[in-house]
């Protein structure tokens, strides 16, 4: 696991919450938000937004992930997913888990935080929620 603090934990549940309030669903109506901590030690929150084109549709996850990186930042130690009230109803999508192994500090620490209404946390590895990522040409540094 990540070294990182449980306070950090809840503040990124928090701003996962937050940025929940900004989701774009109207087709779905399921609003999800996302936190994560960049290894420059910002936080870059995130939300999912739809299209009438369904397939265009952009998961909370990689909003934030995808603001990182734009701010300049490519790695990040942990991120916050708030979307139900009780933690073990949510979890990444496939395409997410790809991009998190993209963007992750550490395939083996970096924590996804799956956050619920009352401050219950699930944390899984990005390894654990994508044993086997595609990395043929993936840079190793
Ligand atoms: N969604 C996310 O944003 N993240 C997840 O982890 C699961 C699914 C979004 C995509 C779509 O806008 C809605 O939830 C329903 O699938």
């Amino acid at each position: 696991m990540a070294d990182i603090t449980n306070e950090m934990r809840l503040i990124l549940a928090k701003k996962a919450w937050q940025a929940r309030e900004n989701a774009y669903a109207p087709y779905s109506k399921f609003k999800v938000g996302a936190a994560v901590l960049g290894t420059d030690g910002k936080i870059y929150t995130g939300c999912n937004i739809e299209n009438v084109s369904y397939g265009l549709t952009n998961c909370g996850e990689r909003t934030a992930i995808f603001k990182m990186v734009s701010e300049g930042c490519t790695e990040f130690v942990a991120l916050a997913l708030a979307g139900t009230e009780d933690a073990s109803q949510i979890t990444p999508c496939g395409a997410c888990r790809q991009v998190m192994c993209e963007f992750c500090h550490s395939i083996d620490e970096t924590e996804i935080i799956l956050a619920g209404k009352d401050g219950q946390m699930i944390i899984e590895t990005v390894k654990q929620l994508c044993p086997r990522p595609f990395t043929k040409f993936k840079s190793q540094e």
